[in-house]
């Protein structure tokens, strides 16, 4: 396992040859020091701290409520524990949109209180003037095209983006200028989310930034994924994840046993007591 620290220049430096990325970019969100240490550990490259906070860790319908404090604040908790790999905050829904000051404020926020090295916003052409005022100020940026959460009430629900051309948002011909826009404004690599597989490769192909996909095929750069959905906690799973594990089921057994062993008075014996 390379034990090298992560670094952005790292991360772009492996589609300096030749465009091709030959060491795919691994990428999972973690929300605090215990899964976070468990993604360094199993040489995880990037360490998300997803708004996806909103449905895993707070339980609500979409990524919207996330505020900048809780942001700020999961982000320094996975700080303690992602020690190699290159840490990445996402700016939530209302911390950028208002204003290029108001995203730069955010971005030292999560820099500067959360320990994050790099963070992570939503939008294309709309969004290059803010990723260029974020860079200017040595944040490096993250961008996010194709299915953006946040854009949840504009898509009418968390669905497949560019099936269809046009250059509206969502078309095709849209988010073929959205990547090359995030590109021109200086993020040093962009997610792209819920997209036809043939249309990532175009986007991936064009562009001399890593692109990591989720839902986007495997033609991308790297890949991420959302920890609870990597481990099988997530109930009803979306088609383009995958669980490794079924935590979910083994959580369940594990208190169940627990809760069996209290009421039979199994729990605790002789040997969990002290004399
Ligand atoms: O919030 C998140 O977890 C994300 C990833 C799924 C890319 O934006």
């Amino acid at each position: 396992m390379n034990v090298e620290k992560i670094t952005v220049p790292g991360l772009t430096g492996r589609k300096a040859n030749g465009g091709v990325v030959e060491d795919k970019i691994v990428m999972v969100t973690a929300y605090d020091a215990t899964f976070a240490a468990l993604a360094d550990e199993a040489g995880v490259d990037v360490v998300l701290v997803g708004d996806s906070m909103g449905m895993v860790v707070q339980g609500v319908p979409n990524t919207l409520p996330v505020t900048l404090d809780e942001a700020v604040y999961h982000t320094r908790l996975a700080s303690r524990g992602a020690t190699r790999a290159l840490l990445v905050g996402d700016l939530p829904f209302g911390s950028y949109q208002v204003s290029a000051p108001q995203a730069i404020e955010s971005s030292v926020r999560l820099v500067k209180e959360g320990g994050a090295a790099a963070v992570k916003l939503e939008g294309g052409v709309t969004m290059a003037d803010t990723i260029e005022a974020i860079t200017r100020v040595d944040i490096p940026v993250m961008a996010h095209i194709g299915l953006t959460p946040q854009s949840v009430h504009r898509m009418g629900g968390h669905r497949v983006q560019g099936r269809h051309s046009g250059s509206q948002a969502g078309g095709r011909d849209r988010l073929l200028a959205d990547a090359k826009a995030v590109e021109a404004a200086g993020a040093f690599s962009v997610v792209l989310e819920g997209m036809p597989r043939e249309l990532a490769a175009e986007i991936t192909a064009g562009i001399s930034i890593p692109t990591i996909g989720i839902g986007a095929g495997p033609e991308c750069d790297g890949q991420v994924l959302v920890l609870h959905d990597v481990l099988g906690l997530t109930p009803n799973l979306y088609k383009f994840a995958k669980a490794y594990a079924d935590l979910r089921s083994e959580v369940i057994g594990a208190l169940q046993a627990y809760a069996t062993d209290v009421r039979t008075s199994a729990f605790p014996d002789d040997a969990h007591s002290f004399h």
